[in-house]
């Protein structure tokens, strides 16, 4: 295997974290930059198993500080970048679109236009370099929830649940046309365009995946699965938005990092893949499964935390439905997930349980504050 120098920016948060885990893992011949600002969202505790590798470095960046980029770029000989940096949560993009489109639009850009000055400086030019762009099945909108009790899917992987639905017939495809709702989306939507233009305007070899919604160990809890799991062992009310009917396509997150492996090495450059598990949950089931699992573990007894379930105002603009089909990264990469849904959310439930401490150290503080005012109207 080629010695390569590989940034991987965010690496520090939820999906980034597992990344850099792989890389260092499995490539001991490659360095491996973890670049991340450190915002509320990142934490090197999600790395301490790997922090003394000597193949893995930490750089402490703001993906937005175009100079301190283009430097890092020269000083350590960059060849691939892994793009994951971002503001993540839809409803902080609610509240604060300009930090998202700061970080998600301008910081990209900065890192696009960083690696194009060094890049385009070097004898060999673009040869064996790669930009890779990290993002979301959200820039495609939502889907119509034509089938809303649900049909027999046309597809299934090993991470479909049992009894697996679909609550639609149609799907979001690579060419599905972007159709961005909230400012969050909007701003990953916009990242993408760059990113497109840096491969055809200047010949940039680029790659984008759009994938759907992960779950798994180091998720922020701010987001659906580690808040509920985190509020039902505390006995706190569990906030669905609306009815709870809104669908969503789950993905174990280990399964996403190694489709980032796979497409970072072997994908085609200038192509976009959509990953994805065919793995769609309305909220409340998803939220009903979750409360099963955490009574049975904590020996409540069953139905012991349904009284949990709070409705509260919906989340403006809230996407129906969201379903990835990932049928391009099958057939032509042959990728696909390892995990079932039903065991990927055991071993999920089981984390957050074993590793309160890693959640009262971020749910304590200054984020409880921000939570409360957050949440306070609902
Ligand atoms: P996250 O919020 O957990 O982590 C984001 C990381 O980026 C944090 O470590 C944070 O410190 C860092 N960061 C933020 N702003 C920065 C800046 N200006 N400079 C440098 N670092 C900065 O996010 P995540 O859920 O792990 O998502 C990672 C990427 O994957 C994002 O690009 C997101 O859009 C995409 N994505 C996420 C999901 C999902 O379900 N979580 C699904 C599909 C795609
Ligand atoms: O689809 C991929 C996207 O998935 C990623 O691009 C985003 O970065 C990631 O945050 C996620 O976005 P969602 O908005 O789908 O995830 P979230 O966990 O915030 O919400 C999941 C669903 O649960 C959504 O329909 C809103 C609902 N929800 C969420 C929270 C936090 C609630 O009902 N109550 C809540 O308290």
């Amino acid at each position: 295997m080629a010695k390569r120098n590989i940034v991987i920016t965010g690496g520090a948060g939820f999906i980034g974290s597992h990344v850099v885990r792989l890389f260092v893992n499995k490539y001991p011949e490659y360095n491996i930059i973890n670049l991340d600002k450190l915002t509320y969202a990142g934490n090197l505790a999600n790395l301490k198993d790997i922090e003394n590798k000597p193949n893995y470095k930490f750089v402490r960046m703001d993906i937005c500080d175009f100079e301190a980029f283009h430097q890092l770029m020269q000083d350590e000989k960059i060849d691939g970048i892994i793009h994951l940096a971002a503001e993540s949560h839809v409803d902080r993009s609610i509240k604060d679109p300009f930090t998202f489109a700061r970080t998600n639009v301008m910081g990209t850009l900065a890192l696009l236009q960083a690696a194009k000055l060094y890049w385009e400086s070097l004898p060999e030019g673009y040869e064996g370099k790669r930009f890779y762009h990290i993002s979301t099945d959200e820039v495609y909108g939502a889907l119509a929830m034509n089938h809303p009790e649900g049909i027999e899917p046309p597809l299934k992987t090993v991470a479909s649940s049992e009894g697996h639905k679909a609550y639609g017939d149609n799907f979001f495809y690579e060419d599905t046309k972007y159709t961005p709702h909230s400012p969050y989306s909007a701003s990953k939507a916009s990242s993408d365009h760059f990113v497109r233009a840096y491969h055809d305007t200047y010949g940039m070899p680029t790659i984008v995946t759009n994938c759907s919604n992960n779950y798994g160990p180091y998720q922020f809890p701010e987001k659906l699965i580690p808040l509920f799991i985190n509020n039902i062992r505390n006995g706190k009310p569990l906030p669905v938005y609306g009815k709870g009917e809104n669908v969503r396509d789950w993905l174990y997150v280990e399964d996403h990092a190694r489709a980032i492996d796979m497409i970072f090495h072997e994908g085609k450059v200038a192509e976009t893949y959509n990953i994805g598990g065919f793995n769609e949950w309305k909220n409340i089931d998803l939220i009903k499964v979750m409360i099963k699992t955490v009574d049975r573990i904590l020996g409540n007894p069953e139905g012991h935390s349904l009284e949990l379930i709070t409705y509260v105002t919906d989340r403006l603009g809230h996407d129906a439905r969201y379903a990835i089909d990932s049928t391009k990264l099958q057939k032509e990469l042959g990728w696909e997930p390892s995990l079932q849904f039903e065991e990927g959310i055991e071993k999920t439930v089981r984390w957050y349980l074993d590793n309160q401490e890693w959640l009262d150290n971020i749910t304590s503080g200054d984020y409880e504050k921000y939570y409360d005012e957050m949440y306070k109207d609902r």
